[in-house]
């Protein structure tokens, strides 16, 4: 396995690259915007491809890398589903699973520091974002976060995890890398205490400033979209209620880019066929499954994701491959839903 503690000496915040493999996908938790070089370095140098980019929650601090990431990786971003980011391509909640070759994290849901704030567990390891802090745990003072929540994901979630097991926290202001759920039990300050109240108490008389950053990143961090509409005014999409005219006819090829637990949880556009986003770059090109399929039918090819992130990217992707009639389904499974397209 390749696991890497990176480190932002602006923000002190810690970022994670896991593979399971040299030459193999990878993903990046809680990357920084302005480290974005050093990744892409690093992930060529270990010879990994970049496959998701994941937050913890939206960051107060600085300012995420994940846009810049995909727009340079084409990786996949993924937060949890109560983060109000304009776009992300994949959202997960408790109990899904954060997938690529070789690895799997369990997404684990902790609120308080923020209404969004997930924890990922890595078998014997856990992320824990700015919920657990080595010594210490974050702030709940703003972006809706609550004491009482971070309270029960602390208590009823993360220290009810093996006492082994690693915790590697999202940020650390005085040095410390790595610590246990057992050690963080005894002697962090913050837990040593008897009842929620207890706790309320303290969070509530932290007395903090603001993070400097706090009005740009926020903002930022909530602003990252791919500009759907761009290609909707070339031509090169359709929206939900075109695509549900299409469902039960066989004009056009609609295929789902999503990952199999995302299909399993929304549900698929019956008739449509799956070629996961992962494998677009084979998939595109001439020999690869869809390229042939696009040139064997003459049909449109109609890609769709999540949000209709990944799909836009598809569009890009498959019409250099020179897939032409490729068009995307503008809001993806999201906006289908709301305009009350079929699913199976
Ligand atoms: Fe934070």
């Amino acid at each position: 396995m390749i696991f890497r503690q990176l480190f932002d000496t602006d923000s002190s915040t810690y970022t994670y690259l896991l593979a399971s493999r040299r030459g193999g996908e990878a993903l990046i938790i809680d990357p920084v915007l302005d480290r974005v070089d050093r990744y892409i370095q690093l992930l060529e140098e270990l010879d990994l491809k970049l496959v998701k980019a994941v937050d913890t929650h939206v960051h107060a601090d600085h300012i995420t890398g994940l846009g810049a990431l995909r727009d340079r990786t084409k990786c996949i971003t993924v937060m949890g589903e109560q983060s109000g980011v304009d776009v992300v391509s994949m959202r997960v909640g408790e109990g899904d699973t954060i997938d690529i070759e070789g690895l799997s994290l369990d997404v684990i849901y902790t609120p308080g520091h923020t209404d969004d704030s997930y924890s990922y567990l890595f078998g014997d390891r856990v992320f824990t974002g700015d919920t657990l802090f080595i010594r210490g745990t974050g702030r709940t003072d703003f972006q809706n976060g609550s004491p009482v929540d971070q309270y029960n994901s602390l208590f009823n979630k993360l220290l009810k995890l093996p006492g082994e097991t690693l915790v590697y926290p999202g940020h650390d202001y005085k040095g410390d890398t790595v610590s246990t759920i057992a050690e963080e039990k005894a002697y962090n300050p913050r837990l040593q205490v008897d009842s929620v109240d207890e706790y309320v108490e303290i969070m509530n008389n932290l007395n903090l400033s603001n993070p400097k950053m706090m009005d740009v990143a926020v903002p930022a961090n909530l602003k990252m979209g791919l500009n759907q509409e761009e290609l909707a005014a070339m031509g090169l999409a359709i929206g939900s209620e075109e695509g549900i005219a299409l469902v039960g006819g066989d004009g056009d090829i609609l295929v789902d880019l999503r990952d199999h637990a995302e299909r399993e949880k929304n549900g698929v556009i019956p008739g449509s066929i799956h070629a996961p986003y992962t494998d677009l770059d084979e998939d595109v090109h001439p020999g690869g499954m869809l390229y042939e399929l696009a040139r064997a039918s003459g049909k449109r090819m109609i890609f769709y994701c999540a949000f209709g992130e990944r799909s836009a990217m598809a569009v890009q992707a498959a019409r250099d491959g020179g897939i032409e009639l490729a068009r995307n389904l503008t809001g993806g499974i999201d906006a289908w839903k709301k305009a009350g397209g079929p699913l199976e």
